[in-house]
């Protein structure tokens, strides 16, 4: 065993405790899938989708949403060409997101603003853990709207701040979400900062060794993208989903940090009807395993 697995055993422990380090090690086991996974399938199925910030574990074969071996071509796009995640990326047909399938174009532009993509033009749109590191999130969910297709399906990703570094800072409000949108506030913002150097949990970041490294590398975000801009429960998520336009079907909070949303684009000039999940004790609030969203809001 090496020192970055005992490390990365002792970092599941901590956040986690001794239940969550069995269950990781039955998920290595067994995959774990959504519970709507196979309802929501032909959602994806043959289809062609675009990712924004991807591969990720989550839509793989041993995913909680294995997307890539059931779709017909993803496209994906990253902010650009060389990043914390990804390592080099190189734009044209180099997007390999399943063996068996041919790999899908890579694009670089900015989660706001698909300057490539035209509008309608997706049958799906996938994001997992790359919302929460864009400074505009509801103009981030505009635009992936707009290239979804009527009845595309979003399939977002998010995490929940009390499975992360984030569980020490408020959870964002939507009205400040729609601050950000009216203002027009770009990539380079670092109002956050100052929140994040006194709250963010170092010790649950595998990221970076210690708080003047992280100092300096959060004070370079406009360049490595790594900064948590806003914080998510789950209720915000919803919020933030439903102020785009799009029809909610699922939200499904997952440990150990995921909050996972489908929802759709509807046929022009029809307004979605999200309140059974906009309700202050929805039932995903009932039956979170994260503690702040079973914490009866007054909404
Ligand atoms: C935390 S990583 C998540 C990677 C992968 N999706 C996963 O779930 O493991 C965040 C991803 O979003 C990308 N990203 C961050 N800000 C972005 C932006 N403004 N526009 C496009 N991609 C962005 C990053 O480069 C990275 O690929």
């Amino acid at each position: 065993m090496t020192i970055g697995m005992i490390e990365s055993i002792k970092r599941k422990f901590r956040s986690e405790g001794l239940s969550g380090l069995l269950r990781g090690a039955m998920r290595k086991i067994v995959p774990r899938r959504l519970h709507c996974y196979r309802k929501y399938l032909a959602c994806f199925e043959g289809k062609i989708g675009l990712e924004v910030g991807g591969p990720s574990l989550v839509f793989g074969r041993r995913g909680l949403f294995p997307v890539y071996r059931v779709a017909a071509c993803i496209d994906n796009l990253n902010f650009h060409d060389e990043t914390t995640w990804e390592g080099i990326i190189t734009q044209g047909r180099t997007f390999f997101f399943d063996k068996n399938r041919l790999p899908g174009s890579q694009y670089i532009a900015e989660a706001g603003n698909l300057i490539a993509q035209r509008s309608d033009s997706y049958d799906f749109v996938l994001s997992s853990h790359m919302l929460e590191h864009t400074a505009n999130p509801l103009l981030a969910l505009s635009e992936w709207m707009r290239v979804l297709r009527p009845r595309g399906a979003l399939l977002l990703v998010v995490p929940h701040k009390d499975g992360t570094f984030d569980h020490r800072r408020p959870t964002t409000s939507l009205a400040h979400l729609i601050e950000d949108l009216e203002r027009k506030t770009t990539e380079d913002d670092l109002t956050h900062l100052p929140e994040i150097l006194e709250l963010h949990d170092l010790d649950l970041d595998s990221g970076v060794e210690g708080i003047e490294a992280f100092k300096a590398r959060s004070e370079k975000n406009p360049e490595n993208r790594c900064l948590h801009h806003h914080v998510f429960d789950t209720r915000l998520t919803v919020q933030a989903i439903d102020s785009t336009g799009l029809q909610i079907h699922v939200v499904e909070p997952i440990r150990p940090y995921h909050i996972v949303v489908i929802a759709t684009k509807l046929d022009d000039g029809r307004k979605p009807d999200n309140r059974c999940f906009l309700l202050p004790d929805a039932d995903y609030c009932k039956s979170s395993p994260f503690l702040s969203d079973r914490i009866p809001c007054t909404a």
